[in-house]
């Protein structure tokens, strides 16, 4: 069972510019709680309590004035900077006394996934993962994002990065589950054209020790991109349209704490205190 989590939420958020000229990007809004509040739920949800914000230099204390006392959600998080976006696996470079000799979890700042059996699928697989796990996601803009080479019996032949002209429309989602040898695959790497460390080069590594699993999500899940203007749009028109209907919020992240029996009704009343008067907060009073 992975006990650890990484978020990574730095990098320049250059698609969403002007927005992310003044403020990181995971600290926008998507719908009604920052971005970063739905891949922490993520990790909360698969049962993750120890948990690593890795952001851009000098931003660290944007993100410890938005959380607040984190022990009121029954969690642990530690903040750390990198120095500059130097590509996904550098998570595990700036993150290595974190992860120690433990498995670990890395999620992506900006992703959100959302559907019916996430958390079950979550935790089954987060308790068979041997070598890394990754998800899969059927997209129409395949050259956007990691894609799978498949051969005819479905087997992983080869991950490519955006793909000029992808041989399948599976891309890999910003949700990866790793064994405590990543760290020292990480460190064999060498940047790429666009000067980056490549999270595929990683996931290659796995593939070619036979040790990368693959985890498809149905078409009746969502994995919403929120990379330019229009596609966070939508997908806060997504979530408003689920939560008004419902009455529930998604990525409530002391809903989520108080449900697993992190915390108690004393410590959700110091976040409505924290938070002051707002929608959230008489959500929070809602559930209690
Ligand atoms: O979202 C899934 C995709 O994420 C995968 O399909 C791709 O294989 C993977 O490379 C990645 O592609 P993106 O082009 O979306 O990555 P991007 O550079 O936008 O970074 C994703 C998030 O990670 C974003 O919130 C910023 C953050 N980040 C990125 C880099 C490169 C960092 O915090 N540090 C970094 O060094």
């Amino acid at each position: 069972m992975i006990k650890k989590g990484i978020i990574l939420a730095g990098g320049y958020g250059t698609r969403l510019g002007p927005l992310t000229k003044g403020v990181n990007k995971q600290l926008l809004p998507l719908y009604d709680k920052p971005l970063i509040y739905y891949p922490l739920s993520v990790l909360m949800l698969a049962g993750i309590k120890n948990i690593l914000i890795i952001t851009n230099k000098g931003e660290k204390y944007n993100f410890i004035k938005l959380f607040g006392d984190v022990s009121q959600l029954g969690i642990k998080i530690s903040f750390l900077e990198q120095d500059r976006p130097r590509g996904l696996p550098d998570a595990f470079i700036v993150g290595k006394n974190f992860i120690g000799k433990d498995d670990v979890v890395l999620i992506l700042g900006d992703n959100f996934f959302y559907g019916q059996g996430f958390t079950n699928r979550l935790k089954t697989a987060l308790n068979k993962n041997k070598g890394a796990t990754i998800f899969t996601y059927i997209v129409n803009n395949p050259s956007d994002y990691g894609i799978l080479e498949i051969d005819d019996k479905n087997k992983i032949k080869r991950i490519v990065e955006k793909p000029s002209k992808p041989k399948s429309n599976l891309a890999i989602t910003g949700l990866y589950f790793f064994n405590h040898k990543v760290v020292n695959f990480a460190k064999t790497l060498k940047p790429s054209k666009r000067n980056e460390l490549e999270i595929v080069d990683l996931l290659n590594i796995y593939l070619q020790n036979k040790s990368l699993k693959s985890e498809f999500m149905g078409r009746g899940s969502a994995w919403l991109d929120t990379g330019n203007a229009t596609n966070l749009f939508n997908a806060s028109q997504y979530i408003a349209a689920i939560e008004e209907r419902q009455g529930l919020k998604i990525a409530c992240i002391e809903e989520i704490s108080y449900q697993n029996k992190w915390i108690s009704k004393k410590q959700i009343l110091k976040r409505i205190n924290f938070y002051g008067k707002c929608d959230y907060s008489n959500y929070l009073k809602k559930i209690i």
